[in-house]
């Protein structure tokens, strides 16, 4: 498989920066400044820096940033994350989690508070996400990309919105309800959908052949149109299963490019430091655990990318690595024992050159 990938590789190196974007998603930031002494530095020999000036040095241009209803990533934490990201100069990702804590395929609760029935909820999402949105232009750092939900590949919002109990229609109309909202509040910021278990081809076929309606009212209550989406995300880890591959990534963004004519990007992924293979079986056996492997996991990933681009014209948007510096969570919740880029005391490591080559 990685043979095949190689010569594209080669062809990525000669464009420079041949991806719009090179993102990383460091959303624990001001939590762990606020509960650890945690200081980041450039190399060994670097006085510390913040983080965001030292992603920024090494090339990074998107930050992405989770936002819960409640607990720590609140509102007020992503308005604070975003003045550091935007001083910087980096473009703005929102994740939306509608949740008043973490959302994944597996899990999706309503927050809580809030109603528990399909017009009240849309209603609620609406509301939500228009003060969300404008609470980010008033402090002059507003959103480029917002996701509606966080991995909802059986939707979110559950039960109301969850696609195996209820069908699509419900996740169909609280999706547009954040559309619309988004819409409503900011027009030039680019709406995303998010889907968790991007290396299955089928799972797209099924999400996205199910979600879009072809209702034409386009108010609160009804459903989601192709015009409201911007962008087609999906995570890629390869400890996770071991289906996550280059050539399924191919396929699926390929898939989803040539079916809908959207953007795509990499919203998450990471390739670990340390990792026990033999319990966590990785989808790309050739690249090793380490250092080097990191790099050469996202060289290869832009790899696909930069072909997707070459076919269908510069769709391919970027790459948002996970967490690269969240040092007292070094799993970063996988079963691998350390996916950062940084050493357990904030050095960055050389795989931290990745976003240079994206
Ligand atoms: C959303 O805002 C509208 C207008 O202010 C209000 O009528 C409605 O009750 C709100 N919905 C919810 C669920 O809070
Ligand atoms: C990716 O998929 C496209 C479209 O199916 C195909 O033309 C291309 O050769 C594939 N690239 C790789 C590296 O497999």
């Amino acid at each position: 498989m990685r043979s095949l990938i190689i010569p594209l590789a080669v062809f990525g190196l000669s464009l420079v920066s041949a991806l719009k974007y090179r993102g990383a998603d460091f959303s624990s930031l001001l939590l762990l400044e606020s509960t650890t002494d945690i200081q980041y530095r450039a190399s060994s020999s670097s006085e510390p820096q913040p983080f965001e000036q030292i992603l920024k040095g090494y090339g990074v241009n998107l930050a992405r940033v989770r936002i819960w209803t409640s607990g720590t990533y609140s509102l007020s934490y992503g308005l604070e994350f975003a003045k550091r990201a935007k001083a910087v100069g980096m473009d703005l990702m929102v994740a939306l989690y509608y949740s008043d804590s973490w959302a994944n395929p597996g899990y999706q609760p309503i927050p809580s508070g809030w109603p528990d029935d399909l017009e009240g909820l849309q209603s609620q999402v609406y509301n939500y996400t228009y003060g969300l949105v404008q609470a980010f232009n008033s402090q002059g750092t507003p959103i480029q990309y917002i996701q509606i939900g966080n991995e909802i590949n059986d939707g979110f919002l559950w039960p109301i919105g969850q696609i195996t109990s209820n069908g699509f229609d419900g996740a169909s109309r609280l999706l547009h309800a954040g559309a619309l909202a988004v819409r409503d509040a900011s027009p030039s910021t680019n709406i995303v959908i998010h889907l968790g278990t991007g290396w299955a081809p089928s799972q797209m076929s099924w999400f996205f052949g199910g979600i879009f309606t072809s209702e034409t009212d386009g108010g609160l209550g009804s459903g989601l149109t192709l015009s409201d989406v911007d962008l087609m995300a999906v995570s890629w880890y390869p400890y996770y299963g071991t289906q996550a591959t280059f050539s399924t990534l191919n396929a699926t963004l390929n898939f989803l490019v040539s079916t809908y004519n959207k953007d795509v990007m990499v919203a998450e992924t990471g390739w670990p430091v340390v990792c026990n293979t033999e319990a966590v079986p990785l989808s790309e056996p050739s690249i090793p655990v380490g250092v080097q492997g990191q790099i050469t996991w996202i060289e290869d990933v832009v790899a696909v990318l930069n072909s997707v681009n070459h076919i269908h014209g510069n769709k391919a948007l970027g790459i948002v690595y996970w967490e690269p510096g969240w040092t007292t969570n070094s799993a970063l919740g996988s079963l691998c024992a350390d996916v950062l880029l940084v050493t357990s005391d904030g050095v960055a490591m050389q795989s931290m050159t990745m976003f240079s080559n994206m």
